[in-house]
């Protein structure tokens, strides 16, 4: 089953957690799991993919702009019925991750796609929006990256 984790990344701190997350979904048997830059995406391989997983960089409290650019002009690419999950990066706590979180969940609900976080309910550590990391992520941070990605990672080999 084929996952793609999405995710736009100028200085290469997103593009670290989204190589961790895709660790996490490795650890899942039969997950294909595929990253992509928002500027060099496989359309072919988000088509046949059950989850797409969408990471972004905070710019001034909230998604960045090659992120929002891509879900204004996306249209034709339909992720309708599809697992979604979501991460951000930000330079310090209160830095606006959250609100990135929910921006990025929105655009996604409007896509029609079903969003997963695992959330509290699968007990420590819990993860409720999405992953949230300073910078790349210390220790702590990068070992909830890859237990998210494992987690979504299940959830797709339930459902589908
Ligand atoms: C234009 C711009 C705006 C930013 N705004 C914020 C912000 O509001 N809050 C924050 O914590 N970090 C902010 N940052 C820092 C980045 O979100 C952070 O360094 C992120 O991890 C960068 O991801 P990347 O290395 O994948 O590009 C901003 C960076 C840039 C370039």
């Amino acid at each position: 089953m084929k996952v793609a984790v999405i995710y736009h990344s100028k200085s290469g701190n997103t593009q670290k957690v989204a190589e961790i997350i895709g660790e996490g979904l490795k650890e899942v048997e039969n997950i294909e799991v595929k990253l992509m830059r928002i500027d060099e995406i496989d359309y072919e391989f988000v088509k046949e993919s059950k989850a797409v997983i969408f990471g972004t960089s905070t710019y001034y409290a909230n998604i960045s702009w090659q992120i929002k650019k891509w879900f204004d002009e996306s249209w034709g690419c339909n992720l309708e019925g599809k697992i979604g999950a979501v991460f951000a990066t930000e330079d310090y706590l209160g830095g606006g991750a959250d609100t990135a979180l929910i921006t990025l969940i929105g655009h996604m609900m409007v896509k029609g796609m079903l969003l997963y976080s695992g959330g509290s309910a699968l007990g420590q550590p819990y993860i409720h929006m999405g992953i949230v990391t300073i910078k790349d992520g210390d220790e702590n941070q990068k070992e909830r990256a890859k237990i998210f990605g494992e987690r979504i990672g299940k959830k797709v080999s339930e459902l589908f």
